[in-house]
């Protein structure tokens, strides 16, 4: 049995299933966004130039939805993994997400790959800050230059800072353990690959199977609260 007590640095890998019992759906399979949206539509650098109006349309209303719906009982046992389990030494959050509930929940440090929808930065000047509107205010910067949201769309890299934060975090960790996610996006989904190179224990949380199950020792077949509940038990 595998018990979070047992290990000294822990990483979480989260994906979107980790927000779906706050009702925040996943982008693929069933009910996806990516089922409902086009992406080339609303979320590339692409469709912003040709209409960034019809972009942050798209984003505010993502940012209402979102701004409903509150963390899960998931976030809330990774955010006090520390507290509840004294041998545990660090705890580091790698997420895909962008919907801020890790650290609505309590977390710190959390690594955020793909960018935030509560942030919003200026290609042109720079300025990158948090903004908490739902809808957002002003769509332009100061220096009068649009503003977009600081989401690692389809097609944009990934920031080599972030993602090198997040490969440390990982090789340094005796446990891994991915949650909700498809590991269908890399370069994101390529890096459970560093623990499991390390010999590190790797868990996979899922209620299905994925592409990259087979990296794991470990499956857990179901939802995250209840898998995560299981992980914590003493
Ligand atoms: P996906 O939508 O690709 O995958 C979500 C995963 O969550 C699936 O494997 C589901 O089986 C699983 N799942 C569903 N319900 C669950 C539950 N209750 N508990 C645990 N798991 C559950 O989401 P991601 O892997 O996060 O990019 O997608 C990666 C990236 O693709 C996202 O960050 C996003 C998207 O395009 C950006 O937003 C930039």
């Amino acid at each position: 049995m595998i018990r979070f007590a047992d290990f000294s640095r822990i990483v979480f890998f989260t994906g979107a299933g980790l927000s779906v019992e706050s009702g925040i759906p996943t982008y693929r399979g069933k009910g996806g966004l990516w089922e409902e949206y086009d992406y080339e539509s609303c979320a590339c650098q692409r469709a912003f130039d040709a209409d960034p109006e019809r972009v942050w349309a798209f984003h505010d209303v993502r940012r209402g939805f979102v701004a409903n719906c509150e963390p899960n009982e998931g976030h809330r046992i990774i955010a006090h993994v520390v507290q509840a389990s004294p041998s545990v030494h660090s705890v580091k959050v790698i997420t895909q997400n962008i919907d801020g509930l890790h650290q609505r929940a309590g977390s710190s440090g959390v690594v955020e790959l793909h960018g935030s929808l509560w942030r919003v930065r200026c290609d042109l000047c720079g300025r990158c800050k948090e903004n908490l509107e739902a809808p957002i205010g002003d769509r332009r910067c100061a220096c009068g230059a649009w503003r977009r949201p600081d989401i690692v769309w389809f097609e944009d890299l990934l920031d080599p800072a972030v993602l090198q934060e997040a490969a440390d975090a990982i090789a340094a960790c005796d446990l891994l353990v991915s949650v909700g996610t498809s590991g269908a996006v890399s370069p994101a989904a390529d890096l459970p690959r560093i623990a499991v190179a390390r010999g590190a224990m790797c868990v996979e949380i899922n209620p299905e199977e994925t592409p990259v199950s087979g990296l794991y020792q470990h499956h857990l077949r179901g939802p995250a609260t209840k898998m995560l509940r299981e992980l914590s038990a003493s």
